[in-house]
């Protein structure tokens, strides 16, 4: 991605939130609370906020939207939405189970860390991104809004490692048992730096970890993307330079995480989601296909 400038694919991920927030139908899948930070980011990030508020809660421009939606990528908006959810309580599970740490990476406008750290108040929380994305965030809370157990952290992570970018931090602590979440990240790695960030991983955590992630599907002709994406979608990622550079065959993922030490891994998706989220909506909603959650531990 353009250094310079902050991540478009946070944005969009922000405004797919917000759109999916007030949908009539599923709009409780966003909590109240995310949505309220959500939208403070928005009218902070965003060239038109009052337009785009406006535009998400508008019967016409809804349709609209979601008319657009349906052609580039079916269903990517409640993905987005139940993603996060999905997210959000496997966390929280991690958290009760012990988690004294918790790390967001690459966090772009997903408000999980801010939401942890208030929830947490005796666990430290840290989110590392680019400084260019994670400036604009920072500013569009008032100081007293961030809460003083969650730490920012601006980093390349394809130019350092989390292990560097960590330990000289004064509050990190390698021994405390630890929850990274790194949503909709990787895929924006080549393979060899998603190998190494896997590796520091396993090295730099000695009081357990647990990790959170999304990953693309690879399919079997070495294609990354969404399944129900159009191929303008891959343009405009290429012409925002973020495109989607490493993906695993979800099969395979197990086994490749065992070779470097991780002892458990368990991969969620579409019908997953469907499960927890819509059990007795039939037909079940439309949900786009290709992205999914892996959860593995040492
Ligand atoms: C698609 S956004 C996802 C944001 C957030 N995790 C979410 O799911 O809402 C990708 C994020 O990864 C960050 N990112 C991508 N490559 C990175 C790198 N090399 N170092 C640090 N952050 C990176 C971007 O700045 C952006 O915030």
């Amino acid at each position: 991605m353009k250094q310079d400038r902050p991540s478009a694919t946070a944005s969009l991920v922000l405004k797919a939130l917000l759109f999916a927030a007030h949908d009539p139908i599923h709009g409780g899948l966003v909590p109240p609370e995310t949505v309220r930070w959500s939208e403070s980011i928005a009218i902070s990030i965003i060239k038109f906020p009052k337009l785009f508020l406006f535009a998400i809660r508008n019967r016409l421009s809804r349709w609209l939207l979601t008319t657009l939606e349906e052609t580039l990528n079916p269903g990517f908006i409640l993905h987005v939405a139940a993603r996060k959810r999905f997210i959000d309580k496997i966390s929280r599970q991690s958290i009760r189970s012990g988690s004294s740490q918790i790390i967001v990476i690459g966090a772009g406008y997903d408000t999980i860390g801010l939401s942890a750290a208030i929830s947490n108040p005796a666990a430290n929380c840290f989110e590392i991104d680019h400084a260019t994305t994670q400036k604009t965030k920072i500013t569009s809370f008032a100081s007293s809004e961030i809460p003083p157990n969650l730490f920012f952290i601006p980093a390349d992570l394809s130019a350092t490692s989390i292990g560097e970018v960590l330990t000289a931090h004064p509050k990190f602590d390698s021994m405390a048992s630890t929850l990274i979440v790194i949503e909709g990240v990787l895929m924006y790695l080549p393979d060899q730096a998603v190998r190494r960030f896997f590796e520091a991983a396993y090295d730099l955590f000695r009081g357990g970890l647990t990790c959170i992630f999304t990953f693309m599907d690879r399919r079997s002709n070495g294609d990354i993307q969404f399944k129900t994406a159009h191929p303008l979608i891959k343009s405009w990622l290429r012409f925002k330079h973020e495109q989607f550079l490493s993906g695993f065959e979800k099969d395979q993922l197990a086994g490749y995480l065992a070779t470097l030490g991780f002892s458990h891994t368990d991969t969620y998706g579409k019908s997953e989601f469907i499960s927890a989220f819509f059990p007795k909506v039939d037909p079940a909603p439309l949900l786009a296909e290709g992205e999914f959650i892996g959860v593995t531990s040492k």
